[in-house]
């Protein structure tokens, strides 16, 4: 096997034939795969094509809705995307739990996003400080008057930037620490953009003042211009809150299920193994979200992680308080996300998704990302301390099961009924299946 030259500029047809060849041993069932995923509509084929480099098919995942989310008294239909079994169905139960207690409530507590130019500077740090301060700052707004312009006219633009002296964590680290509101975009591409001209008004300045000597002047260098996916001051807060007896029919239940869910949440505040796990089920929701609308889960996970990291400890992203013998459960979300611009009106399904949300602003559509992460943590620790999480979730597991054993539908309809009482598990799956079997 060698290398393969010019992948990127071959046709799709000819990527298919070398893979084939070179991977698949030109197994005619391997090219049926990639061929049964492509769509039918060539517009829309031609679209997912050019979303990506070297796109040779389409991978799907479902695409479902959870009705009944009321939030801030409205009732919404929330798209999900997402392969794991049980992440719908606990949306829904959460959904339909919360719907006579008044639903959930939520506030956008700041939408501050975060670009920074990273570079080095070798030389006299206060004459850097005050020529930033005296003349550099507001060049840096003037020269980047056409990129703002619009963002500007949309409510949006540069809030601030610093100059940050980083040298105490790195020799000769410097950085021009900036801060945006983007409105209904995410941003990046007019972040970057501002960035990369600010680094070159720095560059251009520097090197034309007076003030800096030779060496100076020499030393400056930049290093990069990035936003930051890490938006602690963009946080949406949503939550759910009831009387401890509304928990249950029973007083008892009630006041147990209270003080057993209040301690699965302390626990994943003080104990990181169960906070990542306890996090991973509020991203199931909130990706499944993130994921339907278009917009980039990557950004949302790394950000929603360093979040709950900022006290130096891995912790919960949610809270849950009794006071009063009210039963208050909330999360407070770092989330950077767009209703325009990006993926979000250009796939279909993404467009359709908003257009179930009501064509919802960014800071609605944060809302709802917010609810469908702290629906999904309620569903989750409701399982873990009541029943279990197995009982639901194999159960929703069933069906992968018996795809995995090639099962036809008659098959399936008699293990959803073999396991109306029983606990799912795979082993018992494969012994009934093959005595099934064996009969017919
Ligand atoms: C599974 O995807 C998510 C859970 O493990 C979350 C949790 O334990 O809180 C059920």
């Amino acid at each position: 096997m060698k290398p393969v030259e010019g992948f990127s500029k071959k046709s799709k047809e000819q990527k298919i034939a070398w893979l084939l060849e070179t991977y698949l041993q030109s197994s005619p069932q391997d090219k049926k795969v990639l061929d049964q995923y492509l769509n039918q509509d060539d517009n829309i084929q031609k679209l997912h094509e050019e979303f990506s480099e070297n796109t040779l098919t389409n991978f799907y995942i479902p695409f479902g809705i959870a009705p009944n989310f009321l939030i801030n008294q409205k009732l919404y239909a929330i798209p999900m995307a997402i392969e794991e079994s049980s992440v719908v169905a606990a949306a829904c139960k959460s959904a339909k739990f919360w719907l006579d207690k008044g639903g959930f409530k939520t506030k956008v507590l700041s939408v501050v996003k975060v670009g920074q130019v990273h570079f080095t500077f070798k030389g006299e740090v206060p004459k850097l400080q005050e020529f930033f301060r005296s003349y550099l700052y507001s060049k840096l707004f003037e020269d980047t008057q056409s990129i703002t312009e619009n963002m500007q006219n949309r409510g949006g633009g540069i809030i601030n930037i610093e100059l940050k002296d980083k040298t105490a964590d790195l020799e000769d680290y410097f950085q021009l620490y900036c801060e945006f509101e983007t409105v209904d975009s995410m941003g990046a591409n007019f972040i970057n953009s501002c960035l990369e001209q600010f680094s070159k008004t720095l560059e251009r300045e520097i090197q034309g003042s007076d003030l800096f000597s030779k060496q100076e002047k020499e030393s400056l260098t930049t290093i990069m211009c990035i936003l930051s996916n890490y938006t602690p001051e963009c946080i949406v807060r949503a939550s759910v809150k009831c009387e401890i007896s509304q928990l249950s029919s029973d007083p008892k239940d009630a006041e147990l299920f209270a003080y057993k869910f209040k301690q699965a949440v302390e626990i994943a505040n003080v104990e990181p193994y169960r906070a990542i796990t306890h996090n991973k089920g509020i991203m199931n929701g909130v990706d499944a979200v993130v994921i339907a609308t278009g917009n980039d889960f990557r950004a949302t996970e790394a950000c929603a992680h360093g979040y709950a990291s900022r006290s130096g400890k891995y912790k919960s992203l949610t809270h849950c308080s009794i006071e009063d013998n009210q039963f208050e459960f909330w999360i407070d979300l770092p989330i950077s996300i767009g209703t325009v611009g990006g993926l979000t009106q250009l796939h279909p399904l993404a467009k359709l998704s908003m257009k179930i949300l009501q064509n919802p602003t960014a800071r609605e559509l944060m809302e709802i990302i917010a609810v469908a992460g702290l629906a999904q943590n309620f569903a989750a620790l409701q399982s873990l301390v009541t029943s279990g999480i197995q009982k639901g979730h194999m159960k929703m597991h069933l069906l992968n099961i018996l795809n995995s054993f090639g099962a036809n539908e008659k098959e399936k309809e008699y293990f959803i009924d073999f396991f109306k009482d029983k606990t799912v598990s795979y082993h018992l799956v494969e012994e009934e299946l093959s005595k099934l079997r064996e009969k017919a």
